[in-house]
């Protein structure tokens, strides 16, 4: 199936993938366990369907899907811009990148000797979402993940306000479900119109299917 807009015409699909990478010093950063997979697959299969597609992706260990416009960040800070620069371009954002919160306050010039005691000081990143700009948004559908590890569908429906999100797709980490690399997940998608659905036990790629599907659905939806 081909992800269209009333006129037919294929959506420009803008995904974000990946961790984010934070330096402390030349040799040392701070990151996250993202592996960047599912951005990946929603890029490769957003491709399939004959939607253009641009994948802005962290580090990772990933090939580039076929016929992708690729572009590559690796801090926070990077993404911010990034995301900012190609937004006007699409029709979609889907942001699957495990952004770092934090990032230190200083980048030390030297490399931190082991004989020296030292605190890390940390500030906070913007967060990339919620900076979005009425305009930047208009006539766009974005979609958002999250990682919980405690009262999942709780918090995501308050990322998917806060962020003023159209779908988020929630991602429980815990001992029977890890969100990282490949294997079967459960997932829950929720939409900005209240409905909720259940993705049990599913590899990454039908994952993406089903994301695609939705929001496929949900661009021809009138609210
Ligand atoms: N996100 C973002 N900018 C950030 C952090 C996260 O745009 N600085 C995006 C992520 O790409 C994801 C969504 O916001 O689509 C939720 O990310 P998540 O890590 O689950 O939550 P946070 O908003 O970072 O909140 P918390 O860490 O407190 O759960």
């Amino acid at each position: 199936m081909k992800i269209s807009n009333g006129s037919g015409k294929a959506l420009k699909i803008l995904i974000t993938a990946g961790p984010t990478v934070e330096k402390i010093d030349p040799v040392r950063f701070m990151s996250n366990r993202s592996t960047g997979y599912m951005g990946y697959e929603l890029a490769s299969e957003a491709r399939r369907r004959g939607c253009p597609v641009t994948l802005i992706s962290g580090p990772t260990c990933m090939k580039p899907p076929k016929a992708v416009r690729f572009l590559r960040i690796e801090s926070a800070r990077e993404l911010y811009t990034m995301v900012h620069k190609e937004l006007s371009k699409a029709d979609v954002l889907i942001m699957t990148s495990a952004v770092c919160d934090f990032k230190p306050t200083h980048i030390l010039r030297n490399k931190i000797k082991k004989a020296n005691l030292f605190i890390l000081k940390l500030r906070k990143n913007k967060d990339i979402l919620a900076s979005l700009s009425k305009r930047e948004r208009e006539n766009k559908f974005i979609a958002g993940f999250a990682l919980e590890t405690k009262n999942l569908l709780g918090n995501a429906q308050k990322k998917l306000e806060e962020k003023s999100l159209d779908l988020i797709v929630c991602n429980k980490a815990d001992k029977r479900n890890m969100p990282f690399g490949t294997g079967l997940k459960t997932v829950y998608l929720l939409d900005k119109c209240g409905r909720k659905k259940k993705l049990e036990k599913k590899n990454k790629v039908q994952i993406a299917r089903a994301i695609l599907d939705t929001i496929e659905e949900l661009c021809y939806t009138p609210n």
